[in-house]
Order: structure tokens, then C-alpha cells, then sequence
């Protein structure tokens, strides 16, 4: 007889230590949005029932890693959890030289500083907002030459998150003497959490070495982005997920790391690289801010830690466990009519709020009146990502972004399905109430990445 099939994907884990979770009325949540000033980011999370605005650093950490953590050697120089470290990044990534920083955005501010500065340009298919502001903090331009069906909500390509090769080769022709790197970002955060198809890493690549700019990965979820490799690319159904995550390493010259996503761990991210000149400037500014190359931004159990998490996030019951959950909430919200982005990418549902609140004009940040109203709702927290994350020119001009959409994020191991029924649920009500809800005005912003510390109030 074969094997019997569950349609069931379970997690593939058990609960080991539980947090409680605190119910609030609508009103004690609509007090706590006047407080914060109607941004998200200046809630207290204890005011907060299902946490979905980020799947950085909010995952849960396995008991392996937490016994990793007691093996952690806080050595100054050349601690044992430094080799653990590095040769579990290596493994996976065998770039010459590994540079750990206490996260994503370090490795970035450290890359872009080196080979950055006004007069370049640095093409991503969609640059994630530190990304940005790193590019842009020396003086540097970033283009986004995502392919065409990346920005739109609703098209249903296999990866959406792919280069436009045509576009890239047309910039490069004109400019490559101007380009210190492409980056390519894994999966397509800032686009849907949408992956890249290994045809077109290669391809990419194959047009950056006939121009000789090097390539870097931003490879915050490269698991999920190999996992989606192997279920949607030709021929990659059969192949280990570590052998794609190598092949994909193989493509590039280097990468940016958090190690908030998909290495399981609470912080850390990494600078990996094969240049050698380029690796000593970046260690040189490595000490300056973070610390000894051996430790970077990290404790020693640190780098144990996400050493552990690094073997886990491989592991194919995990990855199809989290696709699967993830494209369960995705699911439900469309049959309950609420438009998302499809396909559902890895980490994170996005609501299509220009869509869902017709009424508002993108500059009234549709994003961020539904955000607001999914926690005022259910104590849900999402994240705008639209308009007030992306709507404000260098030159301080204002434009709507490419899309409004607010992004559910499912922090890793976290919440059970249950959760999740709930989300749908508010959700549901709050698309019913779509019609009344209100727009926004920015009150107060600061200069650059205003989406975390703007103050808003509903416009009337
Ligand atoms: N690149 C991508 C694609 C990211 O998603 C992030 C962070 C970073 C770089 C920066 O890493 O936070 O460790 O400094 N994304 C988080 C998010 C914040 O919510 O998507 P970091």
C-alpha cells in the first residue's frame, strides 16, 4: 500500500516555552494610536495581540539554539563560536571572506561606504528601504529594475522578483563605469516577498561579467527564496535546498546579510565577500563602528545561535511548513475577497490597500489608514509599505510609490494557525468598514526613513 498523504502540513515542531498575550478593547487600542501619534512603529508591542509588522528577529529560537547560546565564548579575538560561525555561513556561502555585523542594515552601511559616493549607481531589482538609504546616504543613486510584473499587485509570475535583464544591460551599456555592484535582493522584499528564479540570477550575472561590475546578493531569505526555486523552476523539484543555496552563492561575488530573517536568529546579519582589497577597507571600517572582525556586532552566543539556525532553515519539512503557512493566511484573505499580492510570497501576505481603499488617494497613504485599522480592529500589527515608506524623494518631493500595500509578516516558528484564523478574521471585518475608514496626513517626519518615527492624524 503507499504511503499514506496528510493534505495537513503541520509545524514541524512542538511548543517548548510559551509568552503570554495580552487582549485589549477596541478603545484601549484606539488611546494607544493617539498616543503613538497613529504610527505602528510607537506602539508599546505589549498593546499588541498578533505581531506581524516585521519577521525580523521576532522568529522563535529552537532548543538547539538556545543550547548553542550556553556554548557561546565571549572571547574577544578568535573565539571558538567565531569558526562555528563562520564555517556554518561558508558552508552554505563559501565567499573568502565573512564579516559579521550586528545586522542587515551594518553590512550595508559598510559595503556602500567603501564603494559607494556621489556620481554612482547601484541597481537592485527592488532595493529594501535600509538598502536605499544606505545607497543614498553617500551620495550614491538607486535604481530599482525589478521586471515589469513585480509591480503589479496582481500578475502571476513564478518570480517576480527577477531582474529586468533587458533594463539592467541597457543601464550597464551607458553607465557601468559608474556601478560599484548590482545587488540582487532575496526574495523580493520591498516587492512582495517575491523570488528570483535561478535563470535569472544567471542571467544577470552573465550581463554583469560582460561588463565586469561584480555581483552581490542581499540574501536575507535566501531558504524560502531556494525553497520556491525548487518547487516552481524546471528541473530543480528533485535538488536539495543546500545545493541551490550554493548554486545561487556561486552566482555572486559577495552578499549582505541579516541574520534576522531566515538564520533564526533574534539579531546579527553579515558582510561576505571574495575581493580581498575590498574585504581589508570593509574590515578596517568593520572595527571602526562594530567591533573586532572576529566578532563584529555580536556576542559570541550570538554566533552560535544563528550558526544553529543556519543548519535548521534548510531543512525541506521547515521551509514547506513555512511556505505552506505562510500561502494559508494569503489564501483565506482572497477568498474572503480582500485583494493581496499574488503569487503569496515567503514571509509575508501583502494586502493591496489601494486597492481595498478606493476611496483615498495614494498621497492620503491608503497603506497606512488600513494598517491603522486592522490594529484598531483586532490588535493586529502590520507594516505600510507604500507611499509613506517610499513616497519621499531624496529632494524631500513627495510622489505616490508603486504601490500601497501593508505587509502582514509572519515572524518564523511564532504563531500557530489559529493566530492566523484570527487575522483572517479581522481582516474580514476590517474590509467590511473599508468604505468609512479614514485617510492620513503626515503631522511630523524626519529627514530620512520617515515611516518609523512620522507622526500622522486621520484626515476627516
Ligand atoms: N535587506 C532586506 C531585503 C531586508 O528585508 C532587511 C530588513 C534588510 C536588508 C536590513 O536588515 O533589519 O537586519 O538591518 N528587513 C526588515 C523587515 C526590517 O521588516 O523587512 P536589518
Amino acid at each position: 500500500m503507499a504511503d499514506f498523504t496528510p493534505r495537513t502540513i503541520i509545524e514541524p515542531f512542538r511548543i517548548h516555552s510559551v509568552e503570554p498575550l495580552r487582549l485589549t478593547s477596541e478603545a484601549q487600542r484606539r488611546a494607544a494610536l493617539v498616543d503613538a501619534g497613529y504610527n505602528l512603529f510607537n506602539l508599546r508591542a505589549a498593546d499588541v495581540l498578533v505581531d506581524l509588522l516585521t519577521d525580523s528577529g521576532t522568529g522563535a529560537m529552537s532548543r538547539d539554539q538556545w543550547a548553542a547560546i550556553q556554548r557561546g565564548d565571549e572571547s574577544y579575538a578568535g573565539s571558538p563560536s567565531w569558526f562555528i560561525f563562520r564555517d556554518a555561513v561558508q558552508e552554505l556561502f563559501p565567499f573568502r571572506h565573512v564579516i559579521p555585523t550586528h545586522q542587515g542594515r551594518a553590512a550595508e552601511r559598510i559595503l556602500f561606504s567603501a564603494i559607494g559616493g556621489p556620481g554612482k549607481v547601484v541597481p537592485n531589482n527592488t532595493h529594501f528601504d535600509t538598502t536605499r538609504a544606505n545607497v543614498e546616504a553617500t551620495g550614491a543613486e538607486a535604481v530599482d529594475l525589478v521586471i515589469p510584473e513585480g509591480r503589479e499587485p496582481q500578475s502571476d509570475h513564478p518570480f517576480k522578483g527577477n531582474m529586468d535583464v533587458a533594463a539592467l544591460d541597457e543601464l550597464l551599456a551607458e553607465r557601468a563605469g559608474d556601478v560599484p555592484v548590482v545587488m540582487m535582493t532575496i526574495t523580493n522584499n520591498s516587492g512582495g516577498g517575491q523570488p528570483v528564479s535561478m535563470a535569472n540570477l544567471l542571467a544577470v550575472r552573465e550581463v554583469c561579467d560582460r561588463y565586469g561590475v561584480p555581483l552581490f546578493l542581499d540574501a536575507c531569505r535566501f531558504a524560502e527564496n531556494a525553497w520556491f526555486i525548487r518547487e516552481r523552476e524546471a528541473g530543480m523539484g528533485d535538488r536539495d535546498v543546500r545545493d541551490i543555496v550554493r548554486e545561487i552563492a556561486a552566482v555572486a561575488d559577495g552578499m549582505t546579510m541579516s541574520a534576522k530573517k531566515d538564520p533564526m536568529g533574534n539579531i546579527g546579519g553579515w558582510l561576505a565577500l571574495d575581493d580581498d582589497a575590498l574585504a581589508e577597507q570593509c574590515r578596517n571600517l568593520l572595527i571602526l563602528t562594530e567591533g573586532f572582525p572576529t566578532y563584529g556586532g555580536l556576542a559570541g552566543r550570538d554566533l552560535e545561535a544563528l550558526a544553529q539556525g543556519l543548519h535548521e532553515v534548510i531543512d525541506h519539512d521547515y521551509l514547506r511548513y513555512r511556505i505552506r503557512s505562510t500561502a494559508y493566511l494569503g489564501d483565506a484573505l482572497q477568498r474572503v475577497g480582500i485583494p493581496v499580492v499574488t503569487p503569496i510570497g515567503g514571509h509575508a501576505v501583502y494586502l493591496d490597500a489601494r486597492a481595498l481603499l478606493t476611496h483615498l488617494d495614494p498621497l492620503q497613504y491608503p497603506g497606512q489608514a488600513l494598517a491603522v485599522a486592522l490594529y484598531e480592529v483586532g490588535g493586529v500589527r502590520g507594516c505600510e509599505i507604500g507611499t509613506v515608506m517610499f513616497g519621499r524623494g531624496p529632494d524631500g518631493s513627495e510622489q505616490p510609490a508603486a504601490m500601497d500595500l501593508v505587509r502582514l509578516a509572519i515572524p518564523r516558528r511564532t504563531y500557530t494557525q489559529s493566530h492566523m484564523d484570527y487575522v483572517i478574521e479581522v481582516c474580514d471585518e476590517v474590509a467590511r468598514r473599508a468604505p468609512d475608514l479614514p485617510g492620513y496626513r503626515i503631522t511630523d517626519q524626519p529627514a530620512a526613513l520617515r515611516h518609523f518615527t512620522a507622526s500622522f492624524e486621520p484626515v476627516p
